[in-house]
């Protein structure tokens, strides 16, 4: 017989409804004032885990999701004012102490990330995490070799039709617009003084990508990435978004074969991380470009 969805204790089972309430998918109901899985539904679950942590009475458990995955939750440890006063400790750092970042650290950022909202559980992102200075080196060259074919050919007008074509008018945009002039002015600095403008001499690149036939796998990356960048403050650590390098590792067969990224997965975005040579000690005010109300 097939494992049952969800198990429930009817001896302590409250019948308060909570677990049928908060499921996303109307996978649960009450039948004789005990919760109870929808069969018709069973396919429709989304193996969230909401009803077991939402149970007062640890009532109910899903044999496919281990119990020792639940973890009790603490209080809320701060207040709105704290966790504005968090955010704004989070700044781009793009100039780091020449020393490595902790593997245990590493660990830590991404089980955090892990705790960031998916489409659909399980997660659909992979994570590609360089802290190998060689390595970083290696893949400098390549980056400036990529945007210097690519410079080269937005001076030449064939080349840059063709561009147009392939990237489409949005891209092609942003590519004349932003990003010539800043591979440019990179590529100029790394063949004066081997100088560093993609990753900065950043000890760690965390390069975040997915399989682009699941759903909202690019929401996903971008996601796990912004957590990682939170929990690496918790930790002393700064890190940047450095979405110069995504583009170029996605279309290069070597670079893909190098990090083990499947022919199905996209890379979305990149994070630099590493023990921030100085402390900033003010923040900023942001403002979002509009809200509206209606
Ligand atoms: C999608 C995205 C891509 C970015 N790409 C780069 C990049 O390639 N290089 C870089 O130095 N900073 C990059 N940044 C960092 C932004 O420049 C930075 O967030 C912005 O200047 C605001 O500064 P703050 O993060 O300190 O508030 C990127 C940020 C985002 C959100």
């Amino acid at each position: 017989m097939a494992e049952q969805l969800h198990l429930v204790d009817l001896e302590t089972c409250l019948g308060d409804g909570i677990c049928a309430e908060v499921c996303p998918e109307n996978v649960l109901e009450m039948v004789d004032e005990k919760a109870a899985t929808v069969e018709s539904r069973i396919d429709s679950c989304i193996l969230c885990g909401q009803c077991v942590a939402v149970c007062p009475t640890e009532s109910l458990e899903m044999p496919t999701l281990p119990m020792e995955d639940f973890r009790k939750l603490a209080k809320l440890p701060f207040g709105y004012e704290e966790f504005f006063d968090f955010l704004r400790l989070r700044r781009s750092v793009r100039v780091f102490k020449d020393r490595p970042v902790e593997r245990d650290l590493i660990e830590k950022i991404l089980g955090a990330a892990a705790t960031a909202p998916m489409g659909f559980p399980p997660h659909t992102t992979e994570v590609v995490v360089i802290d190998e200075r060689e390595e970083l080196d290696f893949l400098l060259t390549e980056l400036v070799k990529d945007y210097e074919s690519m410079v080269k050919g937005f001076s030449n007008p064939l080349a840059r039709t063709m561009i147009r074509l392939s990237a489409g008018a949005e891209d092609f945009g942003v590519l004349k617009n932003h990003i010539v002039d800043v591979a440019r002015y990179a590529n100029e600095e790394y063949y004066r003084n081997g100088g560093d403008r993609y990753m900065y001499r950043a000890p760690v690149l965390m390069m975040f990508h997915g399989n682009r036939w699941t759903m909202s796998y690019q929401e996903n990356a971008h996601l796990v990435c912004h957590h990682s960048m939170l929990a690496a403050v918790t930790l002393g650590l700064g890190t940047t978004i450095i979405g110069l390098i995504p583009p170029i590792v996605d279309r290069s067969k070597v670079l893909r074969k190098r990090y083990g990224i499947p022919k199905d997965n996209k890379v979305l975005t990149s994070l630099i991380l590493g023990h921030p040579k100085y402390k900033y000690r003010q923040s900023i005010r942001r403002d979002l470009a509009s809200v509206q109300y209606h």
